[in-house]
């Protein structure tokens, strides 16, 4: 069931005192990975979420770089494309960028031009949702995009750091919270 999936999430999530940075505790989601079954629980209780919350879903949208480990997992369950957005200079052709802060330091997030379509329907998908900087610049190239946002999943939210409130009015839903 739901619960015995998410314990089973929790369980395969580590912490690392100081790590990039001194005062940071990093979540390291690495163990989901390693683990089939607890992977799979996260794509369930996604899916599951999406299926309830969000069935007009037209593209999976996710941020680099661990939001491409559980994205197209994610897509390819609900039979709807990915899209990825980059750190700059990663992506070919026309692109749009916007720049942000994240907990431990500043990046430039950037998407092509033609990947989402005026009106289409996106879900944001990351592993871990801290200040809400990374999420807040994917939503501003939505904008740009003139995407209609359902709203972001991740797995871990740092509650502590009210990323929600900085994603106001999208909705942000987390399997494990901190
Ligand atoms: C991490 C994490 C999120 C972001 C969250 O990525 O995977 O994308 O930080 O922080 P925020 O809510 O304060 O913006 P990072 O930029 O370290 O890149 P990586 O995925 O390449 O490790
Ligand atoms: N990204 C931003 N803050 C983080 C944290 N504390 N652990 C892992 N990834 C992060």
């Amino acid at each position: 069931g739901r619960e015995s999936k998410l314990q089973l999430v929790h369980r395969h999530i580590r912490a690392f005192p100081d790590f990039p940075k001194k005062g940071i505790l990093f979540r390291d989601i690495c163990p989901i990975l390693k683990d089939p079954a607890a992977l799979t629980a996260v794509i369930d209780l996604f899916e599951e979420h999406v299926r309830k919350n969000h069935q007009h879903v037209e593209l999976i949208i996710g941020l680099d770089a661990r939001g491409f480990l559980f994205g197209p997992l994610l897509a390819q369950r609900l039979g709807v494309g990915f899209v990825l957005i980059r750190k700059k200079g990663k992506l070919p052709g026309s692109t749009v960028s916007v720049a942000y802060d994240l907990e431990y330091g500043k990046a430039e997030a950037e998407i092509q031009e033609d990947a989402v379509a005026p009106g289409q329907k996106v879900l944001l998908i990351d592993d871990l949702l801290a200040t809400g900087g990374t999420l807040y610049a994917a939503c501003e190239l939505m904008k740009k995009q003139q995407a209609e946002v359902l709203g972001c999943m991740v797995v871990i939210e740092l509650k502590e750091l009210k990323g929600i409130d900085k994603l106001k009015p999208h909705s942000v839903f987390s399997l494990v919270q901190y």
